[in-house]
């Protein structure tokens, strides 16, 4: 990018001002006096104006991605397993995950750059809806579905009523459909095994009127401006 772009894109002044700026010698890059209006930078480069570091203002991003299986949700991994941030590289910003799936949880993850909107999508207070399919073995009673709904007596407390619905059946088990409002640590995992069963699989579906729908695994999309407004207005 040229340097008076740059700077003006930092929120500095005008690229007409920046040019007047490098003139007067006032610009540099990696501790270098500008002397050159058309210097072209890179990525890496630190630029300072009258001895401040400036930045490009990102533009807010907001990403879906399809988790696959096998992937962590976080930055960086310590055991150098694959990470999420391997599938956004093309992203056009530095995007962080919203929230976290299981390493084996695969489905709707949401990236942004965008702190009060990834704060606004946590905060309990909002209480969004987060849909998973779990497949399970075996048939779970209407009796332990029904206490699935109800909430569950977990080690870090109990759950919130959730809704809980058989989508599908197969001769050797279901897919059940879990909507919830919190986010703890594997908590429909650990749900459907306080009931005693297992889940074999877990896909989230949905978080508020977001949906994974066709997206392939490990591809990623922007959301769109009516799904960003729809989730700031909590509907
Ligand atoms: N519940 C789980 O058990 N795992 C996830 O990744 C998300 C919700």
């Amino acid at each position: 990018m040229r340097i008076n772009k740059f700077i003006a894109a930092a929120g500095v002044c005008s690229r007409r001002k920046a040019d007047e700026l490098i003139a007067q010698g006032r610009v540099f890059v990696n501790g270098a006096r500008v002397t050159e209006p058309g210097l072209d930078i890179a990525e890496n480069d630190t630029v300072a104006v009258d001895g401040e570091k400036i930045g490009a203002a990102e533009k807010k991003q907001y990403i879906v991605l399809h988790k696959p299986d096998g992937f962590v949700t976080t930055m960086d991994d310590p055991f150098g397993r694959p990470t999420v941030m391997d599938l956004v590289t093309d992203v056009p910003a530095r995007v962080f995950p919203v929230g976290r799936l299981d390493y084996h949880t695969e489905g709707l993850l949401i990236l942004t750059n965008d702190g009060d909107f990834a704060n606004h999508l946590m905060h309990p207070r909002n209480a969004i809806y987060k849909t998973y399919i779990a497949h399970v073995p075996g048939f779970p009673t209407l009796g332990k579905l029904a206490a699935l709904r109800r909430g569950i007596q977990l080690e870090d407390g109990k759950t919130a009523p959730c809704k809980v619905t058989v989508i599908r059946q197969y001769p050797d088990g279901v897919d059940i459909s879990i909507s919830i409002r919190e986010g703890k640590n594997r908590q429909v995992r650990r749900m459907i095994e306080a009931i005693g069963h297992k889940v074999t699989r877990l896909v989230r579906v949905s978080v508020g009127n977001v949906q994974l729908g066709h997206l392939p695994k490990g591809k990623w999309r922007h959301m769109t401006p009516r799904e960003i407004e729809e989730i700031v207005k909590g509907r």
